[in-house]
């Protein structure tokens, strides 16, 4: 990250999965590595800025000059983003889960006989991009996203961008050798109003000191 280029800019990022407890030993959750947003946070601050990463259950070490705070489920991260507010800049890069169960059961929950269907019942999470974006008096100049899709990745991402009201959103296509998940590596578009790039394969660290870059020239748009 070329240094100074975010001075004197607040961002808070969120990276990782949540875990959303069915009972003391199971949980509902995505697949996410964090390395991403962890990528994308260090990048910050090398960029100058005041960091704070939102961290959800991920074994990473905090980049050198952030402020972390660990959370566990998609509610936890969103008191904890609203919390970090006003900023300038908020990168949602943590794949929340989408569902969370109605309710914690405090027991663990019995195995149904073989051959059994057991039914969960599941409430939508909080979609803390949406409510961040949607928020007028946090101060924030940048909004951006990311989309993980299988298929038609621009329309989606496009999609996203206008439903969630956002400023730029970074797609990347998974379930391909090298992308997403766990990888090192990963491909991505990104996208804004009247705007796209593509952004080669290359190590999440580059890709995130790309994407600091790109975030820098669109706040100047
Ligand atoms: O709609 P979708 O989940 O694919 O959108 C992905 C983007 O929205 C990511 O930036 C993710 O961090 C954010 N998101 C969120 N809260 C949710 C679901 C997604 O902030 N409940």
């Amino acid at each position: 990250a070329t240094p100074g280029l975010l001075q004197g800019l607040k961002v808070v990022v969120t990276a990782g999965p949540t875990y959303e407890d069915l009972d003391p030993v199971r949980y509902l959750g995505n697949r996410s590595s964090g390395k991403m947003g962890f990528a994308v946070a260090a990048s910050a601050a090398r960029a100058g800025a005041e960091v704070v990463l939102v961290a959800g259950p991920v074994q990473l070490p905090t980049p050198p000059g952030v402020q972390r705070v660990d959370v566990r489920s998609a509610e936890q991260m969103r008191q904890a983003v609203f919390a970090a507010l006003p900023a300038d800049i908020y990168i949602g890069a943590a794949a929340v889960a989408d569902y969370t169960p109605r309710a914690f059961s405090p027991s663990k929950i019995k195995k149904t006989g073989t051959g059994q269907v057991l039914a969960l019942d599941l409430v939508r999470t909080p979609d803390i991009l949406a409510e961040v974006a949607a928020r007028e008096d946090a101060g924030l100049k940048l909004v951006v996203g990311f989309a993980a899709e299988t298929d038609n990745v621009a329309d989606y991402a496009r999609q996203k961008l206008t439903s969630k009201r956002l400023d730029l959103i970074i797609a990347n296509r998974v379930g391909v050798p090298g992308a997403g998940f766990e990888s090192d590596t990963n491909a991505m578009t990104a996208f804004w109003p009247g705007g796209e790039r593509d952004f080669a394969s290359a190590p999440k660290v580059q890709l995130a000191d790309a994407l600091v870059a790109l975030v820098a020239e669109r706040l100047q748009a």
